[in-house]
């Protein structure tokens, strides 16, 4: 086939909605923004045409609903490794400047550091890494040898257990790209703290690392205090309450390994954990009986799993929201605090305030918004994809 031709069918044309995305600066094209698909492999790199002919922007195609990820904008095709390379850098650039001392945090966060389809967490030397698009995925190795070259890196790990990974044809798995599988959870410093991280089998690629930062947004009133740590994962909020002095820690989660992970984490801290409580199960059951026993927090804090995966159940997520919020402000005391955050993508700041208002309403407390939470600077999100922008929350002080 002449060469021309060649080109021809290798190009995805846009339709008006899919030239309008990419005007905004969106990396997202799904199926119903472009007119004509390129007959090219899952992975390809391909250039994205208007109707007219002109290249807009080059990115990577899928055969899933989302079908193209753009990598640049413009008419000049890029070369895909060294466009990582750059970015690579240039995000860890980003979190040196932004996140000073941090030993632990996300390197790359797909779309908001160009790099749409990859995530990397970097725990110490060990980076774990999620290819969730074939463009990247079927080139594994080069990724992580290029991670390597950007920073001197004990291990690569591929985490590919998250969700929509079979729409893009690409395989679960969890395996070493580069050095050797952790037999054992590593030991990584996370926001000052020691913690156990279990890069193979904890949640997420073994932390939550977009929310190290905010339990010390609570340090001024940490001390002498009753804390009910909602959803406490590993104990993120637990270790620094214990560190900066609480009274006691009530950690809540449904995992026992997370549990059982934030104990080993107060020892391995020096920490005094006599102060330290552990239940395992069901929040809103846990929370319906400390109702009923009328327990008592200075401080409470709610980190639920995100409850809106999907626009569609805004409703649900509104309903278990406003439950945890009702009752975590009637277990507190006069004067406490309750830390509240969503990670639902679809459910936004507003609506969260909105509940929590009417939350208030029903309690009849008397609210004020000590400070507000977002996405921190490791975790950028794109301002032309307000998808990207998950993270929200409030620390509101009650009479
Ligand atoms: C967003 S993470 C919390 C992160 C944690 N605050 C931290 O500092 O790392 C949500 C946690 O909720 C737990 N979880 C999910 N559903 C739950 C439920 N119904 N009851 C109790 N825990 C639950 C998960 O095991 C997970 O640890």
């Amino acid at each position: 086939m002449p060469e021309n031709s060649r080109r021809l069918l290798r190009r995805a044309v846009l339709n008006e909605s899919g030239a309008e995305r990419v005007r905004r600066g969106h990396p997202w094209i799904f199926r119903g923004n472009i007119m004509q698909a390129p007959q090219c492999a899952p992975g390809d790199i391909i250039p994205l045409e208007e109707k007219n002919g002109s290249r807009v922007a080059w990115g990577l195609w899928s055969e899933s609903e989302l079908c193209i990820r753009i990598l640049s904008f413009g008419s000049h095709e890029p070369d895909q490794m060294t466009l990582l390379r750059r970015r690579a850098e240039r995000a860890l650039e980003h979190r040196r400047c932004w996140c000073p001392g941090d030993e632990s945090f996300r390197w790359v966060h797909g779309e908001g550091d160009g790099l749409p389809g990859i995530t990397a967490d970097l725990y110490g030397d060990t980076l774990v890494l999620q290819l969730s698009a074939m463009g990247w995925y079927r080139h594994a190795e080069e990724v992580a040898a290029i991670f390597r070259k950007v920073k001197k890196l004990s291990a690569v790990i591929l985490r590919n257990d998250t969700k929509h990974l079979e729409k893009e044809g690409i395989p679960r798995e969890i395996k070493p790209l580069l050095g050797e599988m952790p037999a054992s959870p590593i030991k990584a410093k996370i926001a000052g703290f020691d913690e156990y991280v279990d890069i193979s089998g904890g949640q997420k690629t073994g932390a939550y690392l977009d929310v190290r930062a905010v339990p010390a947004l609570l340090d001024s009133v940490f001390q002498g205090a009753a804390v009910l740590d909602c959803f406490s994962y590993q104990g993120h909020f637990t270790l620094r309450a214990l560190a900066r002095g609480a009274a006691s820690v009530t950690a809540v989660d449904q995992s026992k390994n997370a549990l059982d992970a934030a104990a080993r984490n107060i020892d391995l801290n020096s920490l005094d954990g006599s102060r330290a409580k552990f239940v395992c199960g069901n929040a809103f059951d846990i929370l319906r009986n400390l109702d009923a026993e009328r327990a008592r927090y200075d401080i409470v804090i709610m980190d639920p799993p995100p409850f809106s995966p999907a626009k569609g159940q805004l409703d649900a997520a509104r309903r278990g929201y406003k439950e945890l919020a009702v009752r975590g402000l009637r277990r507190l005391s006069s004067g406490g605090y309750m830390l509240f955050m969503s990670c639902s993508h679809a459910f936004s700041r507003d609506m969260l305030l909105d509940v929590l208002l009417s939350a208030a309403v029903d309690v009849k407390a008397n609210c004020r918004v000590v400070t507000e939470i977002s996405q921190p600077p490791d975790h950028p999100a794109l301002l032309a994809a307000p998808e990207t922008n998950y993270l929200k929350g409030f620390v509101i002080g009650v009479e």
